[in-house]
């Protein structure tokens, strides 16, 4: 057993007050693919094409075309991996209170953690550009292009493009949740995209610890982590989990 793991998870089963932030690199066991590096998502398309708010309203078809339905196929078949299971037992534990993720999926909530703050907005819906009505994405045929509400106003994901703020509440309620916490447990992000690669920073000031897991080094690795963990998010859950329940 890797002694990072070891440690971490000493760390861990003494805590009660922990908080993740987690990103695209938990989801990949998933089937979900990352944005960035190898086989990730910027590299097929261009985010400033696709994934920023101009573009949408330029031309809404042709983001629904090539972006929102790929993402609905692949989320749709996606389910938790060990990864979300184990920040789910974190949380059953009384170990982990709150996870803020980047990732729009909803695997957290349905490997059943309960207070997930989804920093970037949820994939689950969508929300009608005229009269502000809501529909489950399962539920929207991809027959016509782009898809409309019954009132003829043009569907978007309710996630945030490029160019969007944060909404007031997920900012406000993240800060708390990383300035209040006694580990932040950060899980599969290349912290490149503000501000959420800046609630590490926020912990790290407030006292926490900081322990990573990643498939390789980030821009917090050096300075802000105090404990990094390298491999795939599935496997070290697995590891650390059981290392966990033997300390409790
Ligand atoms: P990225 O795609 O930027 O980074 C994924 C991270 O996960 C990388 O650091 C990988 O090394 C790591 N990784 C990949 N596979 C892994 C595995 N099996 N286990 C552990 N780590 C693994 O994703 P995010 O950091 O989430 O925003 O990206 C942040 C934001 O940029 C996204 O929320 C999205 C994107 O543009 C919007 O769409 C607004």
């Amino acid at each position: 057993m890797n002694s990072q793991i070891k440690n971490a998870a000493r760390d861990l089963a003494a805590a009660d007050r922990v908080t993740a932030l987690t990103g695209a690199g938990i989801s990949v066991e998933s089937g979900i693919p990352p944005f960035r590096g190898k086989g990730g998502l910027w590299e097929k398309i261009d985010p400033m094409e696709y994934a920023h708010i101009d573009a949408f309203m330029k031309d809404p078809a042709k983001v629904w075309q090539v972006l929102i339905r790929e993402m609905k196929d692949v989320v749709d078949r996606a389910r938790p991996n060990a990864a979300h299971q184990g920040l789910a037992r974190l949380e059953t534990m009384g170990i982990l209170k709150t996870i803020i993720t980047q990732n729009v999926d909803g695997l957290h909530q349905l490997a059943g953690n309960t207070d997930v703050i989804e920093f970037h907005g949820s994939f689950a819906w969508q929300r009608c550009m005229n009269c502000d009505g809501r529909i489950e994405t399962r539920r929207v045929s991809l027959v016509d292009m782009p898809p409309k509400c019954l009132c003829g106003g043009i569907l978007r994901p309710e996630c945030v493009f490029f160019g969007e703020m944060i909404s007031l509440d997920h900012m406000s309620r993240s800060r708390l949740a990383a300035s209040s916490c006694d580990i932040m447990l950060v899980v599969g992000t290349s912290a490149t995209v503000q501000p959420a690669a800046y609630m590490p920073i926020i912990a790290k000031r407030a006292g926490a610890r900081i322990i990573e897991i990643n498939s390789e080094r980030t821009p917090l690795t050096r300075d802000v982590s105090d404990l990094f963990i390298e491999g795939k998010a599935g496997n070290i859950f697995d590891c650390l989990l059981m290392e966990i329940e033997k300390l409790r």
